[in-house]
């Protein structure tokens, strides 16, 4: 939450105002270009924004000098993609490794970022060292080795995490009722989330506890059990602070679609982060014949979300994170090699959809 006084957040406001006209102004006086292009550069992404900017990293690509200060200059917030997934902290053998995610806290805390926690409780990781105590002969060593799970990676991180996603993608694809999982069967369907709120919670009491899902834009009936599980958890006595959305969109989403999402997801009172957003060309329907139509859909889809987040009430705000920032570096990239989903390209220049996402909270 935002402590700055009003007067101090306008005139904030208006400085990040002035850095982007002056910046565009300026490259448009050395070099005019089409109002459909972006400037060469733009003012950072956290620096456009009255609230945390956040980006996904792999440990690996801070080895690469000019890519650790570009993501030092333009997000606020790194979650690790994956390194602080099951698969990879927890071993075969049960011990855990925290090299990779300890190296991102690191470089989150020297470059005055703040660093999240992503992901506790996940349907799709089914570790060996769980199978292993799955049935009802190991019951009790189960339950104890997902506590000591909990209990070790958010103690670890305590006081350096600001928030966790406790529980990922818990709500089944067409969006009636939950998924069931490795987790829902060894330790009951709303239980095992009930349970995890509560470890995390212990482990680090001022850290905000999230629960996340996707597909909560362009499906109202996810959207809806997404909030009913929300309550039900917040009834069992489970300590959920905030809900994500992920935004995994495609470019062909139907306008105004974000902002009902968020609007809805925020009518709990709850803090509401926008965590992984990316607007995939290439899972769009039409995707090789209408890619420039489809890279305007892009931008007007970030311009969107940057509004519809910007609306909602600051104390409610926690993040609006990115699942990347160079085009080339992102998860739909290996699913598509054409797909270009993200603010900036391959060689880290940003996109139209970079200065739609920019003016769209400078205009407010
Ligand atoms: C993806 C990562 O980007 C990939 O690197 C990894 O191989 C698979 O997971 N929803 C989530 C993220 O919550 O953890 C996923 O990240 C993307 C979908």
């Amino acid at each position: 939450m935002s402590l700055l006084p009003l007067r101090e957040k306008v005139a904030a406001q208006q400085l990040r105002r002035r850095t982007f006209v002056a910046s565009t102004l300026a490259l448009a006086a050395c070099a005019p270009r089409a109002s459909s292009q972006p400037p060469a550069s733009l003012p950072p992404l956290r620096a456009a924004a009255p609230f945390p900017v956040g980006t996904c990293i792999q440990a690996a690509q801070l080895d690469d000098p000019a890519y650790a200060a570009f993501v030092a200059a333009q997000v606020s917030q790194l979650t690790p993609e994956w390194e602080l997934k099951m698969e990879y902290v927890l071993q075969a053998d049960g011990g855990y490794r925290f090299d990779a995610p300890d190296r991102i806290a690191a470089f989150a805390q020297d470059h005055g970022q703040r660093f999240f926690g992503h992901t506790l409780v996940w349907y799709a990781q089914k570790p060996d060292a769980f199978e292993r105590l799955a049935g009802e002969a190991y019951r009790g060593a189960f339950r104890d080795a997902f506590a000591a799970y909990i209990a070790a990676v958010v103690g670890r991180y305590k006081g350096r995490a600001v928030a966790w996603d406790v529980v990922n993608e818990a709500v089944a694809e067409d969006g009636d009722g939950w998924r069931d999982s490795l987790w829902s069967q060894q330790l009951g369907p709303l239980d095992h989330m009930t349970f995890a709120y509560q470890l995390a919670h212990a482990a680090d009491p001022a850290a905000e506890l999230f629960l996340n899902d996707y597909n909560l834009e362009s499906n109202p009936r996810k959207r809806a059990t997404f909030l009913a599980l929300a309550e039900s958890l917040l009834k069992a006595g489970a300590p959920l602070t905030g809900l994500g959305t992920q935004t995994h969109v495609a470019a062909d989403l139907a306008p105004g679609a974000i902002t009902t999402a968020l609007q809805d997801l925020a009518s709990l009172g709850l803090k509401v982060r926008i965590s992984e957003m990316d607007v995939s060309l290439a899972r769009a329907a039409g995707f090789a014949a209408l890619r420039s139509d489809l890279e305007r859909s892009q931008a007007r889809l970030y311009a969107e979300a940057a509004q519809a987040y910007d609306a909602l009430p600051r104390r409610q705000q926690f993040d609006f994170t990115f699942w990347g920032l160079e085009d080339g570096k992102s998860w739909l990239r290996r699913e598509n090699e054409a797909d270009a989903p993200l603010l900036f390209d391959d060689a880290g220049r940003p996109k139209p959809a970079a200065a739609a996402w920019e003016r769209a909270l400078m205009e407010r």
